[in-house]
């Protein structure tokens, strides 16, 4: 998974020192998506050439080198038009090193250049069809061939335009990619493209945009066909051959004007959080836009109509502020995150939870609830935290919808090819909303026929996009790896969902009103949780040079214990491990003696005696649970060796709660242990690769 981004002014004089500090900044704004190589192409300050800077390691490296080169560079020089591209990787194919990193070449002459986010599944077959064409390959990137293809094409049809040229690439790729180009063949040009990962264009004028669309312009036959399989599933598109066939010219009459000043800048980027600081007017693009800027006019091309193919594009004004994306006065972006949870739940409830007529309503899905009412089960389905919020509610779904609830980690649901209906309803969950293997369950479902619901924390996301309908989360960017506030906001956007579900049950109105009482008080209690930040920073100075942390608990609570050990594995790379309270005796409690640190959820629930049956077991080990309980349990208290207290909520919520200490707990653990608290070593924040 990676982050590109483009930068391309017309009629706007800039230095070029500027132009790349434009490209350098959009790449810090994406690092968190892919941090182990950097790369830019520039215009060469000598020559019809092009200048490419590439470096391994973090973006910081890439800035060095390009201050390092800053004579050669000319920064002074000014380019009135001019087309920038930008890189920062998070290596598939290939180590991370220079020659591998991005933007990729079609050859030595650099007549064209490309940076890529996603993975193309057939570069194989294309690679041999380039090398038996005479061309020489670099690198070990699966990108590099589409570098060399549209070279490939750009020879065989030079009168060809360079968005033809690039619609004639995407037609023989398969696989998933986010695409921007450049050529210095077509200076001043810029052409990008996209399937399967996310891509949206800024757009900045002096005058504001007259227009909230930009029209698509379709190719010759641009009567509206239905679709066929080739167009839903990608591996009906046509595959490399001995000679690839090139599509009829489609030089459209019209291109989109950006209206009066030609003055204009475009910045294409795989998040909005790179665009921000300079507009806030965007574009997202569909899956096989083509989007070409040529002298200074923003064309999107499709091309072929299907029925239900819209116009045109919307151009959305962001809403996101800078400052969401900054650190503000902590240190790290997770921690900014974990704090922001009495704002972002009450975020998420918004407009949606009426504590006075104690209702919930949900605008995305509203349509849909007679239909969902009536489906034979539901089924949820998601990756790590995601995956883990479903869990945290399953019970609760099951409680007031009373249907069967599936619960299924994306990427095992498609091993096994489940059994999937027309009158099921599968929830998608995923915060970055591009989580490939989810995205990929999500076309499973959607295929045969099951209603899909999306509950995403980003606006323009692929599962987003691609559902039938949906919730947003409302959590606001979440840009540590390690997902926090992203994760309470699920939770309770699937408890708004059953209460929603559950809404004409005469026999259910008390727990209703309990539960959405319990909602209303969540702010001020998430704030007496985050209260614990010192004690927890305590616990962590005795466990961060442990080897292991196991977390016990049941019922509402052992979600908790899955995010929590999640939590400490991914950011302190120790091992953790969540269990089943009621498994103890199965097995895990052989691990248990005196030694092994071991933290305990035990709230007056349903499940207490139970819970408390399992510490009496650890203790009897000679175990010194560290313990998690309701404030003044002092029968409980007894138990623990250390007991962290939280205030008292319906049961059903308490996840809510005992996951704030586990992830300051995991988040000082980190520190302590001097790890990469925003960007956990191996990990990227969004996994869009299967
Ligand atoms: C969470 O802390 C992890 N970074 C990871 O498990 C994440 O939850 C998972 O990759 C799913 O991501 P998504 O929610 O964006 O789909």
């Amino acid at each position: 998974m990676c982050g590109i981004f483009a930068y391309l002014n017309f009629l706007t004089p800039k230095k070029r020192g500027e132009i790349l500090k434009t490209l350098v900044n959009g790449l810090k704004r994406l690092e968190y998506r892919g941090y182990d190589s950097a790369g830019v192409a520039i215009d060469s300050a000598c020559s019809k050439d092009m200048a490419l800077i590439k470096k391994t390691g973090k973006v910081a490296l890439l800035e060095e080198e390009i201050e390092n080169r800053s004579k050669e560079l000319d920064m002074d020089r000014i380019e009135d038009i001019h087309c920038g591209i930008a890189h920062t990787r998070w290596a598939t194919h290939g180590v991370p090193s220079e020659v591998n990193s991005h933007p990729q070449r079609s050859d030595y002459a650099h007549s064209f250049v490309v940076v890529h986010n996603g993975i193309i599944t057939n570069y194989k077959e294309v690679k041999v069809f380039l090398q038996n064409k005479g061309y020489k390959f670099e690198s070990d990137t699966d990108t590099e061939i589409i570098a060399k293809l549209i070279h490939h094409f750009y020879e065989q049809h030079p009168n060809y335009s360079f968005r033809e040229l690039v619609e004639n690439v995407v037609q023989q790729l398969e696989g998933a990619f986010a695409l921007c180009f450049k050529s210095k063949h077509f200076p001043g040009e810029c052409v990008a493209t996209r399937r399967g990962s996310p891509l949206l264009v800024g757009i900045k004028t002096k005058t504001r945009l007259a227009t909230d669309h930009i029209p698509i312009l379709y190719g010759k036959d641009d009567d509206p066909q239905t679709p066929t399989d080739a167009d839903t599933n990608s591996e009906h598109r046509p595959h490399g051959r001995a000679d690839y066939p090139v599509l009829p010219r489609s030089e459209s009459t019209s291109e989109f004007e950006p209206l009066e000043d030609k003055q204009v800048e475009y910045f294409f980027a795989s998040d909005a959080s790179a665009i921000i600081e300079h507009t806030n007017r965007v574009i997202y693009f569909e899956d096989d836009d083509v989007a070409a800027i040529k002298n200074g006019a923003l064309s999107i091309h499709r091309l072929r109509r299907l029925y239900d193919d819209p116009h045109s594009r919307e151009i959305h004004t962001l809403k996101m502020e800078l400052q969401q994306i900054m650190k503000g006065n902590y240190d790290y972006f997770m921690q900014k995150e974990i704090f922001e949870q009495p704002e972002s739940v009450i975020n998420t409830m918004r407009g949606r939870v009426n504590f006075e007529t104690k209702t919930v309503t949900l605008g995305g899905i509203k349509d849909y609830i007679p239909e969902i009412k009536r489906c034979r089960r539901l089924m949820l389905i998601g990756c790590g935290t995601s995956y883990h919020s479903a869990i945290a509610t399953r019970q609760l779904l099951e409680e007031l919808t009373e249907l069967p609830v599936m619960v299924e980690l994306a990427s095992d649901f498609l091993d096994r090819t489940t059994p999937v209906f027309r009158d099921d309803v599968c929830f998608f969950i995923s915060q970055s909303g591009e989580t490939a293997d989810t995205l990929m369950a999500l076309r499973y479902c959607k295929q045969r026929g099951a209603l899909i619901i999306g509950i995403t924390n980003t606006v323009g996301s692929s599962i987003c996009r691609e559902s039938h309908c949906g919730v947003h989360i409302n959590a606001g960017p979440e840009i540590g790896v390690a997902s926090t506030k992203a994760y309470t906001s699920q939770f309770i956007s699937l408890v708004m969902f059953a209460l929603v579900m559950s809404e004409d049950r005469l026999s259910l109105a008390g727990r209703r009103e309990e539960i959405i009482e319990g909602l209303k008080n969540l702010q001020q209690q998430i704030r007496a949780v985050l209260q614990l930040d010192d004690k927890v920073k305590e616990l962590a100075q005795d466990l961060y040079n442990k080897k292991s942390l196991l977390i016990m608990g049941r019922g509402f609570n052992f979600a908790t214990c899955l995010e929590g050990a999640l939590k400490v594995k991914e950011l302190t790379y120790m091992h953790s491990e969540g269990i089943m309270a009621g498994e103890l005796k199965h097995g895990p409690l052989a691990l248990v003696d005196e030694d092994m640190p071991v933290m305990m959820i035990i709230m007056r629930d349903p499940v207490y005696t139970k819970c408390v049956n399992a510490l009496q077991q650890v203790t009897a080990r000679q175990g010194r649970p560290v313990i998690i309980c309701e404030e003044n349990d002092d029968e409980t208290k007894a138990y623990g060796h250390r007991c962290l207290e939280i205030p008292r909520t319906v049961d059903c919520l308490q996840g809510i709660l005992t996951v704030i200490p586990m992830q300051l707990l995991s988040f000082h653990i980190a520190v302590l242990r001097g790890c990469n608290v925003d960007c956990p070593r191996n990990l990227a924040k969004s996994v869009t690769v299967e």
